[in-house]
């Protein structure tokens, strides 16, 4: 009898004693857990390592020759175009556990900016706000959850009065979830009334923008480009003019930013070539031996990180619907708390358990046209991810301090070191808003600066 079988056999048998198993396991895609076992469990990690690759090309932050500077000046226009009319969205990814910051509550909740406090969810609304006045359009905000963070992310937003954006201009909604399985592929119970279930990866995202309407919503408001960024970086630029121009006037499917790594091993996945196409190959994945390799001058090969900031063409988006598109499973080895066959929880100390997850760069190599911009890290990346130290909330903190100064100071004035300054993006989407601006009106030698 097959894994599947087996697993059918007793979930049926359990879910006769509990009304909210039962409904749970009716709800299992048994042919998507058949498929995640094959990719995952029983074939091995099959996703992990293309076979031929190379370092993949990159537009950097300046342009290097004339040619370059004519095009990018046409693509920034070209993507300001876009966004005045209405073409843009800008959609988050919030579905995750955030189990490494342990913050209680969904992680857009957490106050991060230095001196006022706000949470991400308000810079980012601040920061679409002051692009929608800027712009002068509505510029619709999709914000994908889990099952359970849901509830608590909509009422935050409630509470806030939708930060002003609108009701009608946000869309929340869930992700999938897979249940996660022992080594052998058996499923696991989180309880006697409920599976053992997990959101299943952000690249959960491209089915579910379709599965919750928000891709018809799109059409229907003619946006043709999206703009996708992880809810846990503050300072992310949600639409980039050059990036969206660029992508555009190259007629992408799927754009990606890039960040020259900091060294051979920082933990972020690896932009390659396979042909005309583009991967990412984690940073695990990544052999030794390639992730040493040098240029000529001395800078590491494969250096263009990703920092998960992209752009999708929405018709791409929509080829994921009929499985024309279908992401790869990635196994996860995690501990999982689960009920024995003595009906006892068990608390492991160990990795005991895989997770089925999908992720949204993998929808990269099926994209057509892509295109990477490389991003200045210290204007566009820091994200909360950790407690402390590397990307945690006081390194991402002082990240945005350093930005705001260095904006200041590129104006020309002088900012005590020991100051903090927290700049509101409602106000100053971007720096060229702040040069442009009056800020006669401002102290600059006091030691908490707010310009808003
Ligand atoms: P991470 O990989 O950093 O995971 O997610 P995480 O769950 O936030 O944090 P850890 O690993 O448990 O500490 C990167 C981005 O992808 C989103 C997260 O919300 C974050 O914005 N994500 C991740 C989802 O939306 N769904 C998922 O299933 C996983």
């Amino acid at each position: 009898m097959d894994v599947i079988e087996k697993n059918r056999l007793l979930m049926k048998r359990l879910a006769s004693c509990s009304d909210e198993l039962a409904l749970q396991v009716d709800a299992l895609d048994w042919k998507e857990l058949k498929t995640a076992l094959k990719e995952c469990i029983f074939h091995g990690d099959q996703s992990a390592l293309p076979k031929d690759y190379s370092p993949a090309s990159y537009f950097p932050i300046q342009p290097i020759d004339s040619e370059q500077e004519v095009l990018y000046a046409q693509a920034y226009a070209q993507g300001e175009e876009l966004i005045r009319n209405g073409k843009t969205a800008a959609f988050t990814v919030a579905g995750g556990q955030g189990t490494r910051l342990g913050f209680n509550g969904p992680k857009g909740t957490l106050p991060v900016t230095p001196i006022k406090k706000k949470t991400l969810f308000q810079l980012f609304a601040e920061q679409i706000l002051g692009l929608s006045e800027k712009y002068e359009v509505t510029i619709p905000w999709y914000i994908m959850c889990s099952p359970l963070n849901l509830h608590a992310t909509v009422t935050h937003f409630k509470e806030n009065n939708f930060y002003e954006l609108g009701e009608e201009n946000l869309r929340f909604f869930a992700q999938g979830v897979m249940p996660a399985t022992d080594f052998e592929g058996n499923l696991l119970l989180a309880s006697q009334h409920s599976l053992a279930l997990s959101p299943n990866g952000h690249g959960g995202s491209l089915k579910a923008l379709i599965d919750s309407g928000s891709i018809a919503d799109m059409a229907e408001r003619g946006i043709e480009h999206v703009s996708y960024f992880q809810v846990d970086n503050p300072l992310v630029t949600i639409l980039n003019p050059l990036f969206i121009g660029l992508h555009d006037l190259q007629n992408s499917d799927m754009s990606s930013r890039s960040l020259t790594k900091t060294g051979p091993f920082e933990k972020l996945g690896n932009f390659v070539s396979i042909g005309d196409r583009i991967s990412i190959i984690e940073y695990s994945d990544l052999p030794e031996e390639k992730a040493l390799e040098k240029e000529e001058d001395g800078r590491i090969k494969y250096r263009a990180g990703s920092p998960a900031i992209h752009v999708f063409r929405r018709d791409f988006i929509e080829q994921f619907a009929s499985g024309e598109n279908k992401l790869p499973y990635h196994r996860a080895e995690k501990k999982v708390s689960f009920i024995n066959d003595k009906g006892e929880l068990v608390e492991p100390e160990e990795p005991n358990a895989v997770k089925f997850e999908t992720f949204v760069f993998d929808a990269l190599p099926m994209a057509k046209n892509p295109l990477i911009l490389e991003a200045d890290r210290r204007e566009e990346f820091s994200p909360v991810k950790n407690k402390t130290g590397v990307d945690s909330l006081e390194s991402s903190q002082a990240d945005m301090v350093k930005r705001a100064k260095r904006w200041l100071t590129n104006l020309g004035h002088s900012i005590s070191e020991s100051s903090k300054v927290e700049i509101c993006p409602l106000t100053y989407p971007f720096e060229e808003d702040l040069s442009q601006a009056d800020l006669s009106g401002y102290e600059f030698n006091s030691e908490l600066i707010y310009l808003g």
